[in-house]
């Protein structure tokens, strides 16, 4: 089902930065996606919602495809089409990349795969279906649409550039948020980034991760118990604050970037340096 936005309209811009002595212009380069074709999973929410918006700013043709649909008011403010697909089902994801591929006039060259699921649950009590859903959504779904975008890809001998969504969870254990089963697909998830980055890197299709630390999106968990979150926030990150879902937006749109275009096969951690302590 498509849900295409109504409005022609990007927030988000540099407009009102620039030209401020001693302030660095951080906004997007409005010109840098400019004849890029995006799909973005998980495109509803949070740090996948943050990275249609940038695409959109920087020049991109973008669809996003998500469980369920966006808020009305996001899919009027983003004007990108969103398609309603289960990247766990190989039907939904087949059907939604050759859809994208209609509406953005020719297979997307630029991938996020961003849909993912956090639960908490002690290992003792964790539950095999549990740990199905969990790997089905953040492991096999990144397998599941990243294969069906590059076989779109090599099949018109076109370049891309794909994203997958880690964590910081792949790389350190935390005992105070019992999660193995998250840990685990987004450990696959680096795996599966350096695996499709080889095989299809022959075909100029570039692949890299991003392992986000903790970032203010309806998915964090940490400041449910906002003392406890702010100690966190102290004593294990040292920019001390979380991150924000246009910060992870900016790694992302950069590693899709032609700025990045001697980069594959790379996790890059987006985690207020959390991960070096
Ligand atoms: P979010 O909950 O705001 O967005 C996740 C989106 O994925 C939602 O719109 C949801 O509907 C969609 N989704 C879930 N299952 C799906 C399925 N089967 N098919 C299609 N769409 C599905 O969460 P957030 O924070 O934006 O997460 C994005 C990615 O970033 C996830 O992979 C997450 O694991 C990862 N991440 C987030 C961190 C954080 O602190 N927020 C930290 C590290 C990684």
């Amino acid at each position: 089902m498509a849900v295409p936005g109504s409005a022609d309209h990007i927030t988000g811009g540099a407009a009102g930065r620039a030209g401020r002595p001693g302030v660095r212009d951080q906004g997007p380069a409005a010109s840098r996606m400019a004849g890029r074709r995006a799909l973005v999973s998980g495109g509803a929410s949070g740090i996948g919602l943050a990275t249609v918006r940038r695409l959109r700013a920087e020049g991109a043709q973008v669809v996003a495809i998500d469980r369920r649909p966006p808020a009305p008011e996001l899919a009027r403010e983003t004007a990108a089409p969103f398609l309603v697909a289960d990247v766990t089902r190989a039907h939904d994801v087949a059907d939604a990349v050759t859809q994208a591929s209609t509406l953005l006039g020719g297979p997307p060259d630029v991938l996020l795969n961003a849909a993912g699921i956090y639960r908490m649950r002690p290992l003792l009590e964790l539950t095999p279906a549990e740990w199905d859903e969990t790997l089905a959504i953040n492991l096999r779904g990144s397998f599941l649409v990243g294969q069906a975008v590059a076989a779109a890809l090599i099949d018109a001998s076109l370049p891309g550039a794909i994203v997958n969504i880690a964590s910081t969870a792949a790389l350190v254990a935390d005992a105070a948020e019992p999660t193995a089963h998250y840990n685990a697909s987004k450990a696959g998830v680096i795996a599966l980034t350096r695996q499709m980055a080889v095989e299809w890197a022959p075909h100029g299709i570039r692949v890299n991760a991003v392992c986000p630390g903790v970032i203010d999106t309806p998915m964090l968990r940490l400041m449910d118990d906002p003392v406890a979150g702010q100690a966190y926030l102290d004593s294990c990150v040292p920019l001390r604050r979380l991150g924000t879902a246009a910060e992870v937006a900016a790694v992302i749109v950069f590693l899709a970037s032609d700025d990045a275009a001697y980069l594959t096969a790379v996790a890059v951690p987006v985690d207020g340096g959390s991960t070096a302590i």
